[in-house]
C-alpha cells in the first residue's frame, strides 16, 4: 500500500515535470500569472512558493502615495539619470510592453543620487496601462488612478552582476515611475517606442528601438517622492527603492489607443487584449514616504511652506498646503 502511494507520487512528480518541461517550450513557469481571475494578484502569492512575498510581503509596490503623509527630507538630492543615447528590443510579453537595453557597447545609462546609495544601471522600461482612461497606473495619488505608468529598472551594478542577481538582493533594483496624461501632443522621445507599438500587436514579437535617452524621455522636474518597496510582478521581491517624478508624462489619444490594440495572446492564440496590467495598491505598512518637494511661498510673504504636487487626478488637480 505504502509502495503504491509511493510510486502515485513518483508518478504525480513526473507529471509535473513534465507539464513544467511542455511550458518550457512556450516560456517558463515564470509566465503563469495573469492581471485578473485565479491566478490574478490576489492568488500570485499562493500560485508558487517562490513567490509567497507577494501575499505575505509588508513592504510591498505599489502603494497609494497620500500628500498628507509625506514626509519632507532635506537629505534628498537630485536623482541623475545619464544623456547617453542607447538601444534596445521593445517586446509584448503578453503581460506589459516591455523595452530591454541593449548592454553591448558598455557605457549604459547610469541612475545615482535622490534616495540611492548606490549608483543604478538602466536595464527596462515597463509599460501599465487601463483599458479605459481612468485606470492603469500602479501607484496612484491620493486614491487616484493614471490612464498608464512608465516604470524604469535598474540594478546596482556596484555590487551585482546583472538585473537577475539584482532582483532577490538587498538593495538591488531602482524603480523610477512617472504616470502618464492624456494630451494633445507627446513628446519625439515617446514617440520612439510608440511609433513601434504596431510592430508587437502579439505576445512575442519584438521591434528594435534605437537612439533614446532616458534623460530626455523623462519629465523635466527635480521633484520626487521616494519609499522602499517591491517588484510589481512576481516573485513580488522587496528589494526595489521607488522613485517617483512629481510630473506627468503626456501621450496622446492616439497613443493610447495603439497600446489598447496590443492582445495579451500570440497570433494563432490571441486571447483578450492587453491592458489593466498593473497591481492593485499594497498597504503601506507603517513605511515612510519621503520627498524633497519643499516651496517657500515667498510671493504671498505669507512665510506657509507650500508643496504642490503637479499630477492631475480624474477629479482635478491635487495641491495642498500646510
Ligand atoms: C544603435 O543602433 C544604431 C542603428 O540603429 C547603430 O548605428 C548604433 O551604433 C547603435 N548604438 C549602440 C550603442 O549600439
Ligand atoms: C547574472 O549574474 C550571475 C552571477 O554572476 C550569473 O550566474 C548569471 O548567469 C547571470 N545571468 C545572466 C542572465 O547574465
Ligand atoms: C503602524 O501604524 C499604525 C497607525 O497607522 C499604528 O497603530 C501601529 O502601531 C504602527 N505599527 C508599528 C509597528 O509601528
Amino acid at each position: 500500500m505504502v509502495f503504491t502511494k509511493k510510486r502515485d507520487i513518483g508518478l504525480f512528480h513526473v507529471f509535473i515535470v513534465f507539464i513544467l518541461n511542455w511550458t518550457g517550450v512556450y516560456g517558463s513557469w515564470e509566465e503563469w500569472w495573469t492581471y485578473d481571475g485565479i491566478s490574478g494578484p490576489d492568488y500570485w502569492g499562493l500560485l508558487n512558493p517562490e513567490w509567497k512575498l507577494c501575499s505575505r510581503g509588508r513592504r510591498q509596490s505599489p502603494i497609494d502615495i497620500e500628500p498628507a503623509l509625506l514626509l519632507y527630507d532635506p537629505a534628498l538630492s537630485k536623482v541623475h539619470v545619464d544623456e547617453t543615447k542607447v538601444n534596445g528590443t521593445l517586446t509584448n510579453t503578453g503581460h506589459s510592453v516591455r523595452l530591454v537595453l541593449d548592454t553591448v557597447g558598455g557605457a549604459g545609462v547610469s541612475i545615482k543620487g535622490g534616495p540611492l546609495s548606490y549608483p543604478y544601471s538602466a536595464h527596462s522600461l515597463l509599460l501599465h496601462y487601463g483599458r479605459t482612461d481612468d485606470k492603469g497606473s500602479e501607484h496612484t495619488l491620493a486614491g487616484h488612478a493614471f490612464p498608464a505608468e512608465l516604470q524604469i529598472l535598474g540594478y546596482n551594478h556596484h555590487l551585482y552582476e546583472n538585473m537577475s542577481e539584482a532582483m532577490s538582493k538587498t538593495q538591488g533594483v531602482i524603480g523610477i515611475a512617472v504616470m502618464f496624461q492624456i494630451s494633445e501632443a507627446s513628446s519625439p522621445d515617446l514617440h520612439l517606442l510608440t511609433s513601434q507599438l504596431e510592430k508587437i500587436i502579439h505576445k512575442g514579437q519584438s521591434a528594435s528601438v534605437s537612439h533614446l535617452s532616458l534623460r530626455s524621455l523623462l519629465p523635466d522636474t527635480s521633484q520626487f517622492m521616494t519609499y522602499e518597496g517591491s517588484t510589481t510582478v512576481p516573485g513580488c521581491h522587496e528589494t526595489v527603492t521607488w522613485i517617483l517624478l512629481n510630473r506627468p508624462l503626456y501621450i496622446t489619444k492616439a497613443e493610447i489607443f495603439q497600446l489598447r490594440r496590443l492582445m495579451q495572446g500570440d497570433e494563432k492564440h490571441p486571447k483578450t487584449a492587453l491592458g489593466n496590467n498593473f497591481r492593485p495598491p499594497q498597504p503601506l505598512y507603517n513605511r515612510s514616504v519621503r520627498t524633497n518637494v519643499f516651496n517657500h511661498d515667498i510671493e504671498n510673504k505669507k512665510c506657509l511652506n507650500s508643496r504642490k504636487l503637479f499630477y492631475k487626478g480624474n477629479v482635478g488637480s491635487i495641491q495642498w498646503m500646510e
